[in-house]
């Protein structure tokens, strides 16, 4: 397996080109199967999970291939890449447990499939390592559409022999996927579905965007409600999936944590609403540009405390990266998970570069410190792996991520991208086949 190597004490300092954001890109990948046309994405980013998406599409019987095209929705005209799906005729209705314990957003072809197909089977995706993960709210509200569902040996088994039938559903709790698999299954219901209390997140908004693009009808988008009358069928599109608000968060961390001064391109501030005052109040300069932002920093960096929460409070998946930049902070901070229950897992690999966090339930104290210093590390999430890169960042002398394969799920050419900025660092190839727990240091 892959490990990065970083040379820490460099400030980081250029241009980075944030990609397509891969949360936004899964669900749009997925709504693919409600049509039988051509659907077209621009800026679907270069990832593992995007792959495993992509095997999984190819499976259940949707065309893929590559071409491109001249996008003119951005300030310039310019040759953009384009992956297109045709899902002309669905060949299985069954997602195999191979296939979908590699990457759970594999579920989200579960409303799809039930609303095109009327059927589907799907492995459960089970738990990972920051959390139980459960699917109840996808099938509850999927029920709540009409669908028959049995659990057996393993497999969520969906049926809607006659279809889908509008309702009123109200999320007992906010989630994502939750959303964006009933959204999509609805856009096919007959009549009218109310989903209350749903997602906001920008790749949900992108999601509901794109649906009504195919001709879906739905109102409300970007609020708590979602208003879908369904329609009997949907045609293709092509869409541009949104920057990575996540990707964009990191390398800002990235900016403040090293002192250095780095333009973001082809993102947007407005998708971080609480994130970049946070990072403000931490110490970075942050100017909005016509096609992205420039951080840099104030020469300091406070402690400052933040609680994840849903969409448009602090992301979940910033809070790793937010515990490895407070670990240098003049001062104390205190960072409070509500999303996930297990989102700690940095933490011990933090504190073996010298960080001082006490964590107690869902909350960790951190004291800042003057000097972090290079070891061995590893994480078992994406996130999680992101921030050993950036507590290296600023460690003194070699640090060592391993269990690369955790990022490349997540971040396109995180070592090249670094090491264009100024970075000392590399990827040392490892085996392919070298036993997952085995560490290293
Ligand atoms: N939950 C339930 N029942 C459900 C669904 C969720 O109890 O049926 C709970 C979860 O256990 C969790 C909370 O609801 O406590 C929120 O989970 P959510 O369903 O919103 O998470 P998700 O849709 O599985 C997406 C992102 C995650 C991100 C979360 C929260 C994708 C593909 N994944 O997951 O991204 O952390 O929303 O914002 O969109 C990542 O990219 O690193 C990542 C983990």
């Amino acid at each position: 397996m892959d490990k990065i190597r970083i040379i820490g004490g460099r400030p980081l300092k250029g241009q980075i080109y944030i990609g397509g954001a891969k949360n936004a890109a899964l669900p749009l990948m997925a709504a693919s199967l409600l049509t039988d046309e051509p659907v077209h994405f621009r800026n679907i980013p270069d990832l593992a999970d995007i792959t495993s998406m992509a095997i999984l599409l190819e499976h259940l019987g949707v065309d893929i291939g590559q071409g491109m095209d001249i996008d003119t929705t951005g300030q310039l005209s310019v040759p953009t890449p384009l992956m297109k799906f045709h899902a002309h005729h669905i060949k299985t209705t069954t997602a195999p447990y191979d296939l979908v314990r590699k990457m759970r957003a594999s579920i989200l072809v579960l409303g799809p499939l039930l609303a095109r197909m009327g059927q589907s089977v799907i492995s459960m995706p089970g738990g990972c390592a920051i959390g139980t993960r459960p699917i109840d709210l996808h099938l509850r509200a999927l029920e709540a559409l009409g669908a028959e569902i049995t659990l057996d040996e393993g497999y969520v088994h969906a049926r809607a022999p006659k279809g889908l039938k509008g309702t009123t559903f109200t999320f007992p709790l906010i989630t994502v996927t939750g959303t964006e698999n009933v959204l999509m299954a609805a856009c096919l219901a007959e009549g009218e579905t109310k989903l209350i209390n749903v997602a906001r997140e920008p790749e949900v908004i992108d999601l509901a965007n794109c649906l009504v693009s195919m001709g879906a009808k739905i109102n409300g988008i970007g609020t708590d409600t979602l208003v879908i009358e369904g329609v009997d069928r949907l045609s293709g599109t092509t869409h541009t999936v949104i920057p990575d608000r996540i990707e964009t968060g990191t390398y800002a961390i990235g900016a403040l944590m090293t002192h250095g001064d780095v333009t973001l391109l082809n993102t947007k501030l407005d998708m971080l609403p609480t994130f970049i005052p946070t990072l403000q109040d931490a110490g970075a300069i942050i100017e909005e540009l016509p096609n992205g932002l420039r951080v840099s920093s104030t020469g300091r960096i406070n402690g400052v405390d933040i609680m994840t929460e849903p969409y448009p409070g602090f992301p979940t998946d910033l809070q790793a990266q937010f515990m490895a930049l407070m670990c240098t902070a003049d001062g104390a901070s205190m960072i409070t998970e509500t999303i996930w229950e297990n989102r700690f897992m940095h933490v011990p690999e933090l504190q073996r570069l010298g960080a001082n966090i006490i964590v107690h339930n869902a909350s960790a104290m951190v004291r800042g410190t003057k000097k972090l210093s290079g070891a061995q590390v590893m994480a078992t999430d994406l996130r999680a792996s992101v921030s050993l890169i950036l507590a290296g960042l600023v460690s003194h002398g070699e640090t060592i991520v391993n269990r690369v394969y955790h990022l490349d799920r997540g971040y396109e050419q995180v070592e090249n991208k670094l090491a264009a900025c100024g970075i000392e660092i590399e990827r040392i190839k490892g085996e392919p086949h070298e036993p997952e727990d085995k560490r290293v240091a």
